[in-house]
């Protein structure tokens, strides 16, 4: 994979000192964060959701996820399609939704919601910044496989209706820091797994799926479509002994927890990735690590709340991304052309997961296991 991952980025910089900088330092946070680095993307840490899309447009809306030769063959098509984003009402979702909502995109966005009220009171707040702005509140708990499968569903009647075009992004987002106290669930085959696994990554595991041919349709009309989960770096500290994905699900501490669910995103990526390489080379999957960022989320979470977490934030702050920085990486994922399928980017440029992301027998297998946990006898079949 290093291979893979030099190949990818050989065309750019040469061999030059500042060609390795934007190649390999650049695109690691907080490094490329705290230096200010623009990497071989033209694009950087500082870089905010707002530009990157404003750049990328262009040749995204033509058609091929911006690549010349596949945008000459592609029609263009008269919207730039449909994007669903979960955890849409704040934080990084908000702003993906938002931008990819405005000018020049005007994409028509489902913000994907566990509480309806919040997101609406969001989207009302949007629409009256951008009037324009085609947003629609639909209600998700990825917490309840049955929201996500009722989701799927309406999502799918509003698209075969045509009131809504062909889905193009889904942008896999939502997400949770484990309490102190861990939580397990039960899932549908009566295992019980880590709550913050079943929804930051069984949840998402399973709308994907339930997607998986709306995605299809989107990439036959506009000649790409992708699946970009929101991971972390945090992902490095996963703590899976030997790897085995026996270990996915287990009672372990939050942050371990937490790492491991956002690991389990990147396999994610990397399964989608494999199964659709050859037979649908227009459908991508890439993870995406946003930066340490200045979200309610993190503020609630990572460092706390009181004296500790104020002294926490003041020595992170230099790491710390604004949420508009944040998004950038996300939105790059969404529309540039050297985001390619299976990988993974940071600061808006394509960086390394952890040699555990890259193993392609674990996450074959934490497919079939995140298959199994929503499978029991009474479960509605996942292909619609
Ligand atoms: N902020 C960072 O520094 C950072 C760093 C790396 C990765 N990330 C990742 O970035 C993503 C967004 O984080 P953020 O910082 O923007 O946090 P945030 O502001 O807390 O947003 C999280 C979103 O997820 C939603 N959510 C939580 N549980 C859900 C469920 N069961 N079903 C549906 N939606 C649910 C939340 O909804 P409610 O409002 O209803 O709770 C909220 O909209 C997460 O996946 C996070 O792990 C963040």
């Amino acid at each position: 994979m290093n291979e893979e991952f030099n190949n990818r980025n050989n065309n750019h910089g040469g061999g030059t000192a500042a060609g390795f900088v934007a190649r390999y330092v650049a695109p690691c946070w907080p490094v490329g964060h705290v230096l200010g680095l623009k990497g071989i993307s033209g694009y950087g840490s500082s870089s905010t959701a707002s530009e990157v899309l404003i750049d990328q447009f262009p040749l995204w809306a033509a058609g091929g996820g911006g690549d010349e030769d596949a945008a000459m063959t592609t029609p263009p098509s008269s919207s730039a399609g449909l994007a669903v984003v979960t955890g849409a009402n704040s934080g990084l979702g908000r702003e993906v939704a938002r931008v990819l909502a405005s000018e020049p995109a005007n994409m028509h966005v489902v913000m994907a919601c566990r509480s309806t009220e919040k997101a609406n009171a969001v989207a009302d707040e949007m629409r009256a910044d951008d009037p324009n702005a085609k947003l629609y509140v639909m209600q998700l708990d990825l917490d309840n496989l049955e929201s996500v499968r009722g989701f799927a569903r309406k999502l799918k009647a509003r698209t075969d209706t045509g009131e809504m075009p062909p889905l193009r992004l889904l942008v896999l987002n939502a997400g949770i820091m484990p309490p102190k106290e861990i939580q397990m669930k039960e899932m549908e085959n009566g295992e019980q797994i880590e709550q913050a696994l079943a929804v930051n990554f069984a949840g998402h595991h399973l709308l994907a799926e339930m997607l998986e041919e709306q995605l299809k349709t989107g990439a036959r009309v506009h000649g790409d479509a992708r699946v970009v989960v929101v991971s972390s770096a945090v992902h490095r500290l996963h703590g899976v002994k030997n790897c085995n994905v026996a270990e996915f699900g287990a009672s372990c501490s939050p942050l371990h927890a937490y790492a491991r669910s956002k690991l389990a995103g990147i396999l994610h990526v990397r399964q989608l990735a494999s199964r659709w390489r050859s037979s649908h080379p227009n459908l991508r999957a890439v993870a995406v690590h946003p930066g340490g960022v200045d979200s309610q989320g993190s503020r609630d979470s990572a460092t706390g709340s009181g004296a500790t977490g104020v002294v926490l934030r003041a020595l992170g702050a230099p790491f710390v991304k604004s949420v508009a920085q944040g998004a950038a990486s996300i939105v790059w994922a969404c529309t540039s052309p050297l985001a390619t399928s299976g990988s993974y980017v940071a600061n808006c440029n394509v960086a390394m997961p952890a040699a555990t992301g890259l193993d392609a027998n674990l996450a074959l297998a934490l497919e079939e296991r995140a298959r199994s946990w929503t499978t029991s006898t009474n479960a509605l079949p996942v292909d619609l």
